[in-house]
């Protein structure tokens, strides 16, 4: 495997394998992996002729008061890890390449981002949309590779490329998640003992829904509070939302007529974990 810092560098790997008729796949991360990452890898090693696994984490979409500095990270035990997945090229540029003096170009998806996360973290989609197009224009791939936890990042990312003609096909992969439910994150780094097992509320609360509808309730403000009853139920539990979208508007819905996305984001303790369930009637 290939360690690559400098972006002319990762471009020039691209284009000769672009000119061999080589199809790139493009893993994105912020680094610290697990068996969710590593799905991811698993899902790209088969898709494309060429692998490259990207380790940044993204200062522009995290707000102030937000984990950038605690966000964990060990590059050598994931290049380790990558080595072992036969991936062809680490791409870990530095933040200074990325940013350089006088940076001021960003990408919005206007609507997708307004509710869910982005109604609470503002400014990071178009963090996330703002990097992630400047690595596809690095990496130059024919596809890439996002996880379902992420739900509201996967629908902002395919709603860019499709506004904005990029030419790299989008493909989601389903949530990893622990034996006992829980969606794996590298923030679950942050949770005590204690914390983790409050933890699995969250997985817990999804299915709770999923039962309720099935068992005929359909009123989305009757869900909603005996979610967070239940989640709260659960010590260092604190329900930042719990809301019922439509699945490619990601706009509100007030019945569960149709399948749903059931989306959460809850702190336990320090560490914000979310999860999401598309739920059946
Ligand atoms: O999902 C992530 O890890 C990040 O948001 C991404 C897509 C790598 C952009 O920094």
């Amino acid at each position: 495997m290939k360690r690559v810092k400098s972006i002319s560098q990762m471009k020039e790997i691209s284009e000769n394998w672009r000119k061999e008729g080589k199809k790139i796949a493009f893993v994105p991360t912020m680094g610290f992996l697990h068996e969710g990452h590593l799905s991811l890898v698993r899902l790209g090693k088969k898709l494309g002729d060429k692998l490259v696994v990207s380790i940044f984490v993204n200062p522009l979409q995290f707000g102030p008061a937000e984990d950038f500095r605690e966000y964990p990270r060990d590059l050598e035990r994931d290049a380790a890890l990558l080595e072992k997945e036969g991936v062809d090229v680490l791409f870990c540029p530095e933040a200074e390449e990325m940013y350089p003096p006088g940076f001021q170009t960003y990408v919005e998806v206007a609507e997708l981002t307004k509710g869910l996360c982005g109604a609470y973290r503002p400014g990071h989609f178009k963090g996330v949309t703002t990097v992630v197009l400047k690595l596809f224009n690095i990496v130059k791939p024919h596809l890439a590779i996002f996880g379902e936890k992420d739900y509201q990042q996967l629908q902002v990312i395919k709603r860019m490329v499709k506004d904005l003609n990029l030419d790299v096909e989008i493909v989601g992969h389903p949530t990893v998640r622990e034996k006992d439910g829980l969606a794996m994150s590298s923030r679950n780094t942050y949770l005590s003992e204690e914390e983790r097992e409050s933890a699995l509320s969250l997985f817990k609360a999804l299915n709770f829904a999923q039962n309720l509808v099935k068992e005929g309730e359909r009123d989305v403000a009757v869900l909603k509070k005996k979610l967070k009853e239940f989640i709260e139920s659960h010590p260092f539990t604190k329900v930042q939302y719990i809301e019922f979208v439509d699945p490619s508007e990601l706009t509100p819905v007030e019945k569960v007529e149709k399948e749903t996305l059931c989306a959460l984001a809850v702190f336990v303790g320090k560490a914000r974990l979310i999860d999401n369930m598309l739920i059946k009637p």
